[in-house]
């Protein structure tokens, strides 16, 4: 098998990297990455050089740069994307552009070739929307309320349409929030472990109430080489850990695994839009490409805790560059305005 794995050197994909290194020795990995603000082509240097693996500066929205990276592939996974919620909120074109015609463009040049096995478009379980009660099934009616989650949706739904009408073997994932290791510091997680190493403000938005269900990144990655693996074209599958918690639960398992004062927490103005809760069944999933998580969420959160504590120099180089005009930004005048925890 021979990977190109779009958005690598972000988050998931640089653990999808690490993952597909160490257990399937038989795959080889092209990495291809615009690296924008949230990608680091050093998290992956321990592979340069390797005849397993080749790195690709280049954007996912421009052919030219995605036929050279795609020539000798025989499968794609699509990471590439505009993540964050906030950000969407305050520049939805950069979402629309990567996460939707950046899909296309993928898409176009993999069907110049049908003896490819999968594409395998990374989705989000925002999705659905916010969920009152139960969990979502693949199913369900699409519902997404911010840029982010309605680019997402726009990516999927156009790989879906490949399959229908081109035959182009396309799998969905939809993951639910992923933590762990090379997490960029704007997320919940890191965001909160790394301003408790420095002793700033844990900014909490609106009650706190918010739910989340928290997927260790390593299980994510499983349950990705399992659907390219065992995953049916046209097929959608869930994926998801069922640790469903408050993000003031988050908060104070944080602070715990940091040792941190909860003083230092605060309840600042809400996101727009803020989404509830979100929660996915994945039964497909458990029972289709028999995958299961592994890693409860005290462990998952000791293990990331560890991670942040033990390579300060990669997330400090982070927050002392763009990141401080950004978090000055979101945050301060909320922070002015904020409540401290009762
Ligand atoms: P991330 O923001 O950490 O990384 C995104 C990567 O994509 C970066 O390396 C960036 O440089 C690259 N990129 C952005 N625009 C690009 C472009 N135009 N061309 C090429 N590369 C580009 O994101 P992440 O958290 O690792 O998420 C990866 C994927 O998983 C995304 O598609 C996201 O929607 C999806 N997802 C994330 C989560 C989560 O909790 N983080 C959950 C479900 C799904
Ligand atoms: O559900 C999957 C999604 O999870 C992915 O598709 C997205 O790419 C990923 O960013 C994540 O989206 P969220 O918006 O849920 O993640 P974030 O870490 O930004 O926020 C998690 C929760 O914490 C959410 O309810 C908002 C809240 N939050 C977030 C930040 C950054 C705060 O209370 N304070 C904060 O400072």
């Amino acid at each position: 098998m021979n990977l190109l794995v779009t958005g690598g050197a972000g988050f998931i994909g640089t653990n999808f990297v690490k993952y597909v290194m160490s257990h399937r020795p038989n795959w080889s990995v092209t990495v291809l990455d615009k690296l924008t603000y949230a990608g680091r082509r050093e998290n992956l240097s321990d592979y340069e050089g390797s005849e397993r693996y080749r790195f690709i500066k280049g954007d996912i929205c421009d052919p030219v740069a995605v036929q050279g990276a795609m020539e000798g592939c025989s499968a794609v996974v699509n990471f590439a994307a505009e993540t964050h919620v906030d950000r969407s909120i305050d520049d939805p074109a950069s979402f629309v552009r990567t996460d939707v015609e950046g899909v296309r463009v993928l898409l176009e040049e993999f069907k110049k070739d049908d003896s490819r096995s999968v594409f395998l478009q990374i989705s989000t379980d925002e999705v659905y929307g916010s969920v009152q009660n139960g969990r979502s099934s693949e199913e369900d009616t699409l519902d997404p309320r911010s840029p982010y989650s309605a680019s997402k949706a726009g990516g999927e739904l156009l790989a879906m349409s490949y399959f229908s009408t081109f035959g182009v073997p396309v799998v969905i994932t939809r993951a639910s929030n992923n933590y762990g290791p090379h997490q960029y510091p704007e997320k919940l997680v890191p965001l909160f472990i790394t301003n408790a190493f420095e002793g700033e403000k844990l900014p909490l938005y609106g009650d706190g109430g918010n739910m989340r269900d928290w997927l260790f990144v390593t299980d994510h990655c499983s349950a990705l080489v399992a659907a390219i693996e065992k995953g049916r074209p046209g097929r959608i599958y869930n994926i998801g850990d069922g640790q469903e918690m408050t993000n003031k639960e988050v908060t104070f398992a944080i602070l715990e695994a940091t040792g941190t004062d909860p003083s230092l927490v605060r309840f600042i103005e809400d996101r727009l839009g803020h989404d509830r809760r979100y929660a996915v069944d994945i039964s497909r999933a458990r029972e289709e490409l028999n995958w299961k998580p592994d890693t409860d969420f005290q462990t998952g959160i000791a293990l990331t805790v560890d991670w942040y504590r033990d390579n300060p120099q990669w997330w400090q180089s982070i927050k002392s560059g763009e990141f401080r005009e950004y978090y000055k930004k979101m945050y301060s005048t909320r922070l002015e305005n904020s409540e401290r925890i009762q």
